[in-house]
């Protein structure tokens, strides 16, 4: 009997090897390989009669009349925003993001506002049809029009959509549970996710629905089965937000037909995702002026100017090596400050516990931040507020020097907007900002401007006293 053969796959990154071994060789992650049946082998070679029957390729100029992209509006701003102003016909979406972050919510409340105007359907691999009812119960939209079943095969969903009669969106959650029955791997396997996928958008595309795939995350924050899938669809969207916290953000890591690093703001309530379309107002509201450790930074998410505040904490360290905790910032990068502090401004850190926190969970990755996550260190360090009705950006070089920042204007308008009366920021170079009225700009060419503006500051406000 002929043995059947064998490959060996890694989970995380779908290289192919030949034998097993227990750390994979082109992504370096332990313990991921997994045995898979071979696939068989490619179609004859191509040689002279293998080419029999190929049809030759039109090759077109790269000018050209071409229809502008339909797209299907869900109505639900945020959402159609970070698709790039809606969903592409015969395009494939993938949405990652934990368990329990609220993806099927998200997308039964996008296939009910979308089943409105297109046929759409919504499958489960993970939740039985009562399941789903239930929890469109609760959203307030049991009488929407989407179509559910509960299934898991692919060959099935295949026979099943592949119809002149398709409907018009389609999503399948998760593609984790799918599976193909001509491959031995269990569900959830490299194999079985990318020939899932593959099956469904080469359908999707055959016959112009659009394809919204669910995807889990690992452990590290990876899209399970993994980089191959991220290849096949059009668009990736992550859904991220921490646990505690009611807020979601949606976030476009890659996206064939619109701007990426664009985000859309989510609050899970009991009524299920509701939109909102003022997020510095909501990442603000908790503030209490005049406390030391607290700064406010203009940032910008894809498009969108964005008020969030820092927080910081130092204070005398028990431990040997002092604690250095970042939440919704790069450790790295609070290391960095943390030194140019030390060694530019003779602001002593050793011995010091230092605590970072980005308010709301709210996960912030520009650069433009140093200037406000040095604010609120060298706050908290001195006992002393930030100025009130302050906001605070800028880029921090290893020399200390404060450094320029794309987009001051949209930053400044958004401050205004929200009420702040002043801003630190990078010096101005040639008078290119055209600032907003009533807003006064501090400029900052050394972090040590920083430090002096800040502890000159009148100490916060005494605990009432009774
Ligand atoms: P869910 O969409 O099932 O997450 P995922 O598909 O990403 O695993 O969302 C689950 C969480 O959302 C669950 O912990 C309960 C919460 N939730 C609400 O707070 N309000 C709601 O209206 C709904 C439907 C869920
Ligand atoms: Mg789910």
């Amino acid at each position: 009997m002929a043995r059947t053969k064998s490959t060996y796959v890694c989970q995380s990154c779908g290289s192919v090897s030949g034998r097993w071994s227990g750390r994979c060789e082109a992504c370096g992650a332990w313990n991921s390989i997994v045995e898979e049946a071979a696939p068989e082998g490619p179609p004859g070679g191509l040689s002279k009669s293998g080419r029999r029957g190929a049809r030759r390729i039109e090759f077109v100029d790269l000018q050209g009349e071409s229809e502008p992209t339909p797209r299907l509006v869900s109505g639900i701003g945020e959402f159609d925003r970070v698709c790039g102003g809606g969903l592409v016909p015969g395009s494939a979406l993938l949405v990652g993001g934990d368990p329990g972050i609220g993806k099927s919510t998200l997308l039964l409340q996008a296939a009910a506002a979308l089943g409105e105007q297109a046929a759409a359907i919504y499958v489960s691999g993970e939740e039985a049809v009562d399941q789903v009812r239930l929890r469109a119960k609760r959203l307030d939209l049991e009488k929407a029009p989407v179509q559910l079943a509960a299934a898991t095969s692919v060959r099935d969903l295949v026979a099943s959509l592949d119809r002149p009669d398709a409907p018009s969106l389609v999503i399948i959650d998760s593609i984790q549970t799918m599976h193909v029955d001509a491959l031995e791997s269990a569900p959830g396997t490299v194999a079985q996710v990318r020939a899932s996928a593959q099956e469904l958008v080469r359908v999707a595309k055959r016959r112009g629905f659009c394809l919204l795939l669910v995807g889990h995350v690992t452990k590290d924050g990876v899209i399970a089965g993994p980089k191959v899938l991220e290849h096949m669809v059009d668009c990736v969207l992550t859904f991220e937000g921490e646990r505690g916290h009611q807020f979601r953000i949606l976030r476009a890591t890659k996206n064939r037909f619109g701007p990426t690093d664009e985000i859309g703001v989510f609050e899970m309530t009991d009524k299920g995702l509701v939109e909102v379309a003022n997020p510095s107002e909501l990442f603000l509201a908790e503030r209490h002026g005049n406390v030391a450790g607290a700064a406010v930074f203009a940032g910008i998410e894809g498009t969108r100017p964005l008020l969030v505040e820092v927080q910081a904490l130092v204070s005398p360290s028990p431990l040997g090596t002092p604690r250095r905790t970042a939440v919704g910032w790069d450790s790295g990068r609070l290391s960095m400050i943390l030194a140019v502090l030390e060694a530019r401004c003779g602001l002593v850190m050793a011995g010091k516990d230092v605590y970072l926190n980005i308010a709301g969970g709210l996960r912030i990755n520009e650069p433009a931040a140093d200037l406000a996550v040095a604010a609120a260190l060298v706050s908290s360090a001195c006992d002393r507020p930030v100025p009130e009705g302050c906001v605070v950006f800028g880029e921090i070089g290893l020399s200390g020097e404060v450094r320029a920042v794309s987009q001051s204007d949209l930053r400044l308008k958004e401050a205004t907007k929200l009420g702040f009366a002043s801003a630190i920021l990078p010096p101005r170079r040639g008078g290119r900002l055209s600032p907003p009225e009533g807003i006064e700009l501090q400029e900052m060419a050394h972090l040590q401007d920083l430090v002096a503006r800040i502890a000159a500051q009148p100490a916060p406000d005494e605990p009432v006293s009774r």
